[in-house]
């Protein structure tokens, strides 16, 4: 086999694994989350991973070779790491909680992009025009996907910020009628 298409194809059993992955973590971060809009992101985002991993197994299919995984050590590590996020969110302030969550989900949305950004760029090299027209799509899942967290992180930092605020105007307060 080609070089470049066997690279292709490692990187495509790396993909499959991680997507694997996160049809089962997907959940759990939905049911972690406080906010409804975050809570649907991730279930979003789940029906999204299963057509990802169709379009990976076509993707094989193209290139004639078997939708085989290879363990995705790195996804293995960020999913383990959003366990330990949803686990100390219980601890945490309600924003906080969501806050943390994002981060651990666009940390995966990172990897994913970078993993399918290269795999598009070895399809395009080998000639095979279908192969990265899935990726394309599926790319494009992973940075709207990425683009949303971002934005739903937005007012959640905002009524942090205006809440400790106001827990800092009511602390001043008692301080001078205590004076
Ligand atoms: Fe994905």
């Amino acid at each position: 086999m080609n070089q470049l298409k066997e690279l292709l194809v490692d990187e495509l059993r790396d993909l499959l694994h991680a997507e694997g992955q996160l049809l089962t973590a997907l959940p759990k971060m939905a049911e972690a989350a406080h906010h409804p809009k975050l809570k649907e992101a991730f279930l979003n985002h789940l029906q999204q991973t299963e057509g990802q991993v169709g379009r990976l197994k076509s993707a094989f299919g193209l290139l004639g070779e078997k939708a085989v995984p290879k363990p995705c050590k790195a996804m293995t590590g960020l999913v383990e790491e959003g366990a330990e996020t949803i686990k100390e969110g219980t601890d945490r302030e309600r924003i906080a909680a969501d806050l943390a969550l994002i981060a651990a989900a666009q940390r995966v949305e990172h990897y994913e992009i970078s993993g399918y950004g290269t795999a598009r760029s070895l399809a395009r090299q080998i000639g095979e025009p279908d192969v990265a027209k899935l990726l394309t799509q599926t790319l494009g899942e992973e940075e709207s996907a990425d683009f949303l967290l971002t934005e739903l992180s937005k007012p959640l930092m905002q009524e942090a910020c205006s809440e400790s605020n106001l827990a800092e105007s009511k602390s001043k307060k008692t301080r001078k009628q205590t004076a």
